[in-house]
């Protein structure tokens, strides 16, 4: 029989905020690498999410953060660039780049050395970091759909194809 072949992209409609926050549910268990098939990988791993104001990047990632269970307040990144959090010893580093002006301010702060160490990235707006940064693991794209959202994701390693055939094989 010949293998399935390997997801590279997935279309999700997210009809209300719990869908979101499902979504998250599921994802946070391969970034944490409490998931049986990431065994092989480990944990760690970066997600960039795209999308207008308001589509839901950061209800997506505190619902993510708190299924890796960060507990306390999780803010918007909005203004301070960066939140970062740890649980055991796994880090979790969330970006908003929306403010963000100028790539030489990103290598100054040495934030880049973030993305090398075993780490939970999550960047919102990275495309306004213009080509500093490398291609995610998997890239979510959220837009308006009326009152609901839609989702796409795309895997862009095969960390990212191995997280989606995941998503996508039915549960037992
Ligand atoms: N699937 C969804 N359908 C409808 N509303 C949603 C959905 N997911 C999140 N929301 C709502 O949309 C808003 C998203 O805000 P936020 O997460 O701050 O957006 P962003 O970070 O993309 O600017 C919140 O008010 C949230 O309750
Ligand atoms: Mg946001």
């Amino acid at each position: 029989m010949p293998s399935a072949p390997t997801p590279h992209t997935l279309r999700l409609h997210l009809q209300d905020e719990d869908a979101t926050i499902a979504l998250a549910n599921r994802i946070a268990p391969l970034l944490c690498g409490r998931h049986p098939a990431t065994k092989a990988c480990g944990p760690g791993g970066r997600i960039h999410l795209r999308g207008e104001l308001g589509a839901g990047k950061t209800s997506f990632v505190r619902a993510l953060l708190r299924a890796c269970g960060v507990t306390g307040r999780i803010k918007s990144p909005s203004y301070a660039l960066l939140e970062s959090y740890n649980v055991s010893n796994l880090y979790f580093y969330h970006f908003d780049f929306y403010r963000f002006s100028d790539a030489k301010e990103w290598l100054d702060a040495g934030f880049r050395e973030l993305m090398t160490e075993t780490a939970v990235v999550l960047i919102e707006w990275p495309e306004k970091a213009g080509d500093v940064l490398s291609p995610p693991d998997l890239d979510i794209f959220l837009e308006y759909a009326d009152t609901s959202r839609n989702a796409c994701l795309s895997a862009q390693s095969d960390k990212g194809r191995l997280w989606l055939t995941q998503l996508i094989t039915p549960r037992l």
